[in-house]
């Protein structure tokens, strides 16, 4: 086949072959469809290849400029579709290899020098990712900034909610306390993919096929072009490891993980059982049948969402397991769970950021669900060890008295001071005194807890660290 303009598909090992591939085995090889989203950083390291090559005195002053200057085009005409893959093309780096025959004839060819795709692929896939990671962040940053957002908002009314624990009333907190869980989650997500990062940054260009190459290459230069921290030091690994990929999609999952517990919540809240909260008509659904449905779609599809993100896991995994070394063609399998988890965060992170932001919370449906449950019970069991009770002795006595409000269908500061006595004579009236929502809360004041000065303290240090990483994600 000849590679000079005009030629519609780019085949690489002709030489050996005597006749061409079966159809079912082109359809089969196929990876541009999914692959030419690659397009952008395949030229960025061509470009750098190219300058490398040149250095290495492998390609002239004019033939290094041309080159550059195709690549250019190339990438500009990918940008606009001008360019695009063609039927016969196998995957974006034979893609592009034809546009730059089309451009530039057989100094196109040229390039092929000490590259080779299997290099090429680990390289454009960790350039992708990276880039996109910081995206990810940056629409992570948001989301915690629409729930820190009502956290102030709620902290500064002291809106207190029902907290729980196998889905009963437990103890009363401070709404924003429970919203920012979610953040402190959230945080721990952005910390995974910064730290990802660094171990991500390793270039593999210059390994070649799998061994180096005999020609004066630098992949040093070619890494700090490309803005990596340094190349590979064993090209056997760079061209066989996927490691940054299945990290990508645990971190991935686990922040899915984390966004179908949100989703679970918003639904519970916004039900009627719970009362808790209103979506806003923006991010609701009706119904085709029933007019008076309001349905939580974007918290069911968060939720929904990990399902996938947890199966392109464990699905990559499972292609790596027993590969031997260096390149086997599976690896072309590890490019649709990575680009499946990037779009799935980018499409629920922005709907959920909004609906958390323009949910309306019911103060006070909230502050009389805080107290119910015998919510307090805690309370004044920790009084009576506070007087020296035996946490053991308090936590029945406390006992009895829920039964007996259980029994006399009342609350637990309805109860006179005489049954108080009666219960047991640990009782004394003035144990009402921390049969109140507000002080139960304040009362929680340990590093952690859910007294507002705590969680003062806590939504200034998120603040601070959701900041620190949106202008990190902003900055690579
Ligand atoms: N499309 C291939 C992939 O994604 C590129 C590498 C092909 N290498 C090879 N030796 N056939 O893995």
């Amino acid at each position: 086949m000849s590679s000079e303009p005009g030629t519609s598909a780019v085949r690489l090992w002709g030489g050996r072959f005597e006749s061409g591939p079966a159809d079912a085995l082109t359809r089969l090889s196929m990876s541009v469809q999914f692959d030419w989203r690659l397009a952008r950083y395949d030229l960025l390291a061509s470009a750098a290849h190219a300058r490398v090559l040149h250095r290495a005195g492998l390609l002239d002053d004019t033939e290094v400029a041309r080159l550059l200057a195709a690549i250019d085009g190339l990438s500009r005409d990918c940008q606009t579709g001008a360019f695009r893959p063609s039927a016969a093309d196998e995957d974006v780096h034979t893609a592009l290899e034809r546009g730059l025959l089309e451009r530039v004839g057989s100094l196109g060819g040229r390039l092929r020098a000490g590259r080779s795709r299997n290099d090429q692929v680990a390289t454009d896939l960790r350039l992708y990712l990276r880039d996109h990671v910081r995206r990810v962040i940056a629409r992570l940053a948001e989301l915690q900034t629409a729930l820190m957002d009502q956290a102030e908002r709620h902290l500064a009314e002291l809106t207190p909610a029902p907290g729980m624990t196998h889905l009963q009333h437990a103890q009363p907190v401070l709404l924003a306390h429970q919203l920012l869980a979610h953040v402190q989650a959230l945080g721990r997500d952005v910390s995974r993919l910064r730290d990802w990062d660094k171990r991500a940054a390793i270039s593999p260009l210059g390994s070649g096929a799998l061994a180096g190459s005999s020609l004066p290459l630098d992949p040093e230069a070619v890494a700090a072009e490309l803005g990596f921290d340094a190349p590979a030091a064993n090209s056997m690994d760079a061209v066989a490891d996927r490691d940054f990929a299945a990290e990508f999609c645990f971190a991935a999952a686990l922040a899915g993980v984390h966004l179908s517990r949100l989703g679970e919540e918003i639904v519970l809240w916004t039900s009627r059982e719970f009362g808790w909260a209103e979506i806003d008509d923006a991010y609701a659904t009706g119904s085709s049948i029933m007019p008076q449905k309001k349905n939580p779609d974007v918290a069911e599809l968060a939720r929904g969402k990990a399902g996938r993100l947890i199966g392109g896991l464990a699905g990559l995994l499972t292609t790596l397991k027993g590969l031997p070394l260096t390149y086997n063609r599976d690896l072309q399998e590890d490019k649709e769970p990575v680009f499946d988890a990037v779009d799935t965060l980018l499409l629920v992170l922005p709907a959920l950021a909004g609906l958390v932001s323009s949910m309306r919370f019911n103060g006070q449906r909230l502050a009389r669900e805080a107290a119910a449950g015998y919510a307090l019970a805690t309370d004044v069991a920790e009084l009576l060890v506070r007087r020296g009770v035996p946490f053991r002795e308090a936590h029945e006595v406390v006992g009895h008295l829920v039964v007996w409000c259980q029994v006399h269908g009342c609350e637990l500061a309805d109860v006179s001071d005489e049954d108080l006595q009666n219960v047991s004579p640990h009782l004394t009236p003035d144990v009402r005194s921390v049969l109140s929502v507000p002080g139960a809360i304040a009362a929680r004041d340990t590093v952690g807890g859910t007294a507002p000065g705590r969680v003062t303290d806590q939504l200034a240090a998120l603040r601070q660290q959701v900041a620190a990483d949106a202008t990190w994600a902003a900055q690579s």
